[in-house]
């Protein structure tokens, strides 16, 4: 039987662009698959190794462009990376507060969390000046969030806008510890002063209003460092001047890769899809949470723990609710929404499959992500067909309004243009996704997962 999805990959001067033509037949995503390392995990196991003594063996290294901006930069402050692979990756560390004055500037790329934790470490390291730059979107990206409690502990930065905006200057100094409430649950900014206490003599804290992802305060603690952390206050404390030792980091499948999957496996009719060894720490299974209240079928199998964070096999399975429709509107708001920021792209997708009004709010972050993924979401998927209205901190999706294949733009942001591949999987005709190419950011091999899981319809 001839598989009708047909998927093209063709190069314009700059970009790509992703071609997927629906069967008006159908179609169903069947298999057991694999998604890359998580994109969190990958970068704190390069900077942790960079900064420890001995050394760090990563496996399961994501090995997206994201990770290779970090590892590039570490690499210019003298830190001894192995070519990068998945299977294992030998970081030789230099140990804390002996990374070398790079001679260049250092480009962050398209990452946020590159550059926002690498400034904490930085800023921490006296007597040694750095430039650091990323692409158009990192450089549109507000840093006045990691900027402002670096100098109240200290710290000499400059950067366009007052210091909010890359290209960024720091001239490394002797920090002193700060309590510092973030008004955002944001772990890019609780990891960018943690990281700047671990250098700094005395004990510095951050409260968040909202838990945001725990990996830094698992993975220093792995790693040697005393760190404290209360999740009831949500609040974290690192103890400064422990020494870091290298560790063996075991990077789990990232659950935002895997969402992708989850999404289009409880839409596509027949799908039924297992996706092997996915990190499900509890600041990130909110999109687990929010498919369960969407009536999805997702169950977490061999549910284990490797090196410090836990891991399952997530199965999804196509089931029609009894309305007809897969699933049905919920309301994402508060607390949820930290544990699945990233997430909240994907979700709109599914939400234009839900039966009811689905309503994402508290969500203003998303504002100032890759892109501004409120907007971006809900002109592309309206163009597709969806009755997305904005709200100034989330959306409200009216579900069951059937897609229409046409041309979308990514806007260069991964999880977009990933969100709009899985939608044109159920839209009637063609969908031309235009700069599809930054999926790679996080997901390289996302293509070809698709075009493996790909069956003709039994229905
Ligand atoms: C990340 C934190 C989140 C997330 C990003 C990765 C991290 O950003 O959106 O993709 O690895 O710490 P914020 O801290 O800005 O919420």
């Amino acid at each position: 039987m001839a598989v009708t999805q047909r998927i093209t990959l063709n190069q314009t001067e700059y970009h790509h662009h992703l071609t997927i033509i629906s069967p008006s037949s159908g179609l169903s995503l069947q298999g057991r698959i694999q998604v890359p390392g998580d994109k969190s995990i990958s970068h704190r196991a390069l900077m942790l190794g960079a900064l420890a003594e001995g050394e760090t063996v990563i496996h399961g290294l994501l090995l997206g462009e994201d990770p290779r901006s970090t590892a590039s930069c570490f690499q210019a402050m003298g830190a001894d990376i192995s070519a990068l692979n998945s299977d294992e990756v030998r970081v030789r560390g230099i140990g804390l507060g002996k990374l070398i004055e790079p001679l260049d500037v250092l480009n962050a790329g398209n990452s946020g969390t590159t550059l926002r934790l690498m400034l904490g470490i930085l800023a921490s390291h006296p007597g040694r000046f750095f430039t650091i730059t990323g692409d158009g979107s990192l450089r549109s990206r507000p840093m006045s969030r990691i900027v402002q409690p670096l100098q109240q502990m200290g710290a000499e930065i400059w950067g366009r806008k007052d210091g909010s905006l890359a290209p960024l200057a720091v001239r490394g100094e002797t920090l002193r510890p700060i309590h510092y409430h973030s008004p955002i649950a944001s772990a890019q900014v609780k990891s960018c002063i943690l990281l700047a206490g671990l250098m700094t003599e005395g004990k510095t804290t951050v409260t968040e209003p909202a838990l945001s992802r725990d990996h830094s305060e698992r993975m220093l603690s792995a790693f040697g460092a005393e760190i404290i952390v209360d999740p009831e206050t949500c609040s974290a404390t690192v103890v400064g001047r422990s020494t870091l030792r290298g560790q063996t980091v075991v990077v789990p499948g990232d659950i935002s890769s895997a969402a992708f999957w989850l999404v289009a496996g409880a839409i596509v009719p027949g799908s039924d899809l297992t996706i092997e060894n996915v990190g499900v720490n509890p600041t990130r299974t909110g999109i687990l949470e929010a498919l369960a209240l969407m009536g999805a079928d997702i169950t977490q199998e061999n549910l284990r723990e490797v090196a410090g964070e836990p891991v399952a096999d997530l199965r999804v399975r196509y089931r029609q609710g009894q309305n007809g429709m897969p699933l049905q509107a919920c309301t994402i708001e508060g607390d949820l929404i930290p544990k699945l920021i990233d997430e909240v792209p994907i979700l709109a997708v599914a939400a234009t499959f839900a039966k009811g009004t689905t309503i994402i709010r508290d969500a203003a972050e998303l504002r100032v992500k890759e892109s501004d993924r409120i907007t971006v979401m809900a002109t592309q998927l309206n163009q597709m067909g969806a009755n997305i209205t904005e709200l100034p901190e989330g959306m409200e999706i009216v579900g069951g309004t059937p897609l229409m294949g046409t041309e979308v733009d990514s806007h260069t942001d991964h999880r977009i243009a990933m969100s709009l591949a899985i939608a044109a999987l159920t839209a009637q005709g063609t969908t031309t996704i235009q700069r599809a190419e930054a999926a790679a950011i996080s997901y390289p091999s996302f293509v070809e997962t698709l075009q493996q899981i790909v069956q003709p319809s039994q229905h």
